[in-house]
């Protein structure tokens, strides 16, 4: 089986990194971590540096500007022949140059039933100030306008009485674990020829 390449873009701690690391080594998972980019020197860096897998910093301040930064991601990530770019816990906006290259093959996670709460990642903070019931985060397609792309999965998570910003974005974080894996398992067989079997 051809396995598909994706690459992931990360900025913090990378629990969603390591969810698909741990996904992919299955070795019957149809994607596999390809290529790992951060815009700082984040934490999530460790998870690829254990699983062995190719990662590189695109400090904002090595360039002079967002755009020319964008640029030199972007050819990485075609060198590294991806199929896929999931922004797991990437804090920066993407060039349109970088989306409109990829178009169609970036999708983002972010922590709410999106459209509520679009636009930052204390999604979970405004969830709770604003009273709700229930949130969740939601797998959306990356398009230029920050997350309006369309929506692919979501998964609901309840608001709880004591609950703190924290303590709700933690659940959100183990809803976040099985719902990436399960949307890139779905992209990846799209892209991956049906299996023929034996004849
Ligand atoms: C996740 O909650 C994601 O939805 C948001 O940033 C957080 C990243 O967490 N965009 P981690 O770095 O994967 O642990």
């Amino acid at each position: 089986m051809e396995r598909a390449r994706i690459a992931v873009l990360v900025s913090g701690q990378g629990s969603n990194l390591r969810a698909l690391l741990d996904a992919c080594s299955d070795p019957d998972f149809p994607a596999r971590v390809a290529i790992v980019c951060a815009n700082r020197d984040a934490p999530a860096l460790e998870h690829a540096r254990r699983a062995g897998v190719a990662h590189v910093v695109f400090r904002r301040q090595a360039y002079t500007s967002r755009e020319a930064r964008d640029l030199a991601m972007a050819e990485a990530l075609a060198a590294a022949e991806v199929d896929l770019i999931v922004c797991a816990g990437y804090d920066a906006v993407l060039s349109p140059a970088l989306v409109d290259r990829f178009a169609g093959r970036v999708i983002n996670l972010h922590p709410s039933l999106l459209p509520a709460f679009a636009g930052s990642m204390d999604a979970p903070a405004r969830a709770l100030a604003a009273g709700v019931s229930e949130t969740g985060c939601s797998v959306h397609v990356v398009t230029n306008e920050v997350d309006a792309g369309p929506v692919l999965a979501q998964q609901r998570v309840a608001v709880l009485p004591d609950d703190t910003a924290e303590t709700l974005h933690q659940r959100i974080h183990e809803a976040e674990h099985r719902l990436l894996p399960e949307v890139v398992r779905g992209l990846a067989e799209r892209l991956s020829p049906l299996p023929v079997g034996e004849g």
